[in-house]
């Protein structure tokens, strides 16, 4: 062979080899770009967004922000709308409880069987959670995590101050804010928005009424229980919390509110435990800088929200593959306990080691389990999980009117609940 015949062998089996490591390179990834809606900006919320963030970028594929800022996700919904009626959906958005049903329905969800069959995810997730997931039997979101609604969040320096304890009950709510209010404290530190107003009304409607109360009247929507003494009272009870907010109360961010806390200028807040995730990126440690309880009465009970990414539907191998990525990590235990840990919630992975979470954590682990067995574990309808959201967004308007107004009586308030209750 001469050198003229060996020189073109060579080549080719050079191209050979170097043509061997592209398919090899693209057969092992394809990278691809995941826009993800949420409206997760508050200290403890950025925290959790970036971990999510890191799992995927980790994967090799591209996130492409889409917050919405606003506590509770209404502005994030609205935009969401437009976008995905202009054509333009993002491949993932927040989106939870029964509103996935609703999205699902206009047909422009993913259907994610494939990556939950083979990651396992009936065998990983209480019941409760998958069947809210899934729509016609396929998996079409995946969950996050699970908040806890019902709690109070308190400044136990601010506490020792006015010579108050922590209260168990309604009674010993208004007592202690009473011994707050003389020792010049602000009782307790209220955003006044409107699902602010129904996250407190909810937590004196589970703490005065009851768990069976609570599930007649704000889940399954009873027109007798709706309007009923029981009612009246929680409305009464809601309202006498408002006499002990500040004045600039109105429009104040959620997060704002759990910063007075932080601070002593507040001695409480009602709050989801996102509010955790607060104090902890403040690096405030819990049994100590501050207390987690739960709302008043509402000790054997847990009103849950679950936060959730809808998959939408998306064109190209690499978008498909990147958000079914996306959809894989977000179950996995790494990317639960690192999420969790910043954003005040506990995994939605059932026997996750909680070691290195905290006392709030645990308590409200423990507690979501118990009030599984027990039938008071209840879904929030101030974040999305017990009622459609018409329904929902009706009565929290007239939950807000009332809040603000001076001259509707709680028996006004309680008629036109009931009957905002009916847009279903
Ligand atoms: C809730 C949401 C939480 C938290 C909160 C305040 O609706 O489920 O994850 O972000 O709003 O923004």
């Amino acid at each position: 062979m001469n050198t003229m015949q060996k020189a073109p062998a060579a080549r080719f089996a050079r191209h050979l080899i170097a043509a061997a490591a592209l398919v090899g390179f693209a057969g092992l990834s394809v990278a691809g770009e995941v826009e993800v809606l949420h409206w997760w900006t508050a200290g403890g919320e950025a925290k959790a967004a970036s971990a999510l963030k890191a799992t995927l970028q980790a994967k090799g594929h591209t996130w492409k922000d889409f917050a919405v800022a606003g506590g509770g996700g209404d502005s994030a919904m609205t935009v969401l709308k437009s976008r995905v009626v202009s054509g333009n959906a993002p491949a993932a958005a927040q989106i939870k409880g029964p509103s996935l049903q609703e999205w699902a329905a206009e047909g422009v969800l993913a259907n994610i069987d494939d990556v939950a069959k083979a990651e396992k995810w009936d065998s990983l997730l209480p019941p409760v959670v998958a069947n809210v997931m899934k729509y016609k039997g396929n998996y079409v979101a995946v969950p996050v995590n699970v908040h806890r609604v019902n709690w109070l969040w308190a400044n136990p320096e601010a506490f020792k101050k006015a010579g108050a304890k922590v209260p168990a009950t309604w009674d010993e709510f208004f007592a202690a804010a009473e011994k707050l209010k003389a020792a010049g404290i602000i009782p307790i530190a209220h955003g006044g928005q409107n699902w602010q107003d129904f996250t407190t009304f909810e937590a004196v409607a589970l703490g005065v009424g009851g768990t069976e109360f609570y599930k007649k009247a704000l889940v399954q929507l009873d027109q007798g229980t709706l309007k009923s003494p029981t009612m009246e009272k929680v409305l009464t009870t809601f309202k006498k919390v408002k006499d002990y907010t500040d004045k600039n109360a109105p429009g104040r961010d959620w997060n704002l509110a759990t910063a007075m806390v932080i601070k002593g200028e507040a001695g409480m807040q009602i709050m989801g435990d996102w509010a955790k995730g607060e104090f902890i990126a403040a690096g405030k440690v819990p049994g100590k800088d501050f207390t987690c309880a739960a709302a008043p009465g509402t000790a054997k009970a847990f009103t849950f929200n679950v936060d959730s990414f809808a998959m939408f539907k998306v064109k190209g191998d690499d978008k498909v593959k990147a958000q079914k990525d996306l959809a894989a990590a977000i179950m996995s235990p790494d990317f639960q306990e690192v999420f969790n840990l910043n954003k005040g919630s506990i995994p939605v992975r059932l026997n996750m080691k909680m070691d290195k979470f905290d006392d709030c954590a645990k308590l409200s682990s423990n507690d979501f389990v118990a009030t599984a067995k027990s039938g008071s574990l209840v879904p929030s309808i101030a974040h999305g999980m017990a009622v459609s959201s018409s329904a929902e967004g009706a009565i929290k308007d007239v939950v807000s009117q009332f809040w603000n107004s001076d001259k509707m009586s709680a028996a006004d308030a309680m008629n036109k609940i009931a009957a905002a209750a009916k847009m279903k």
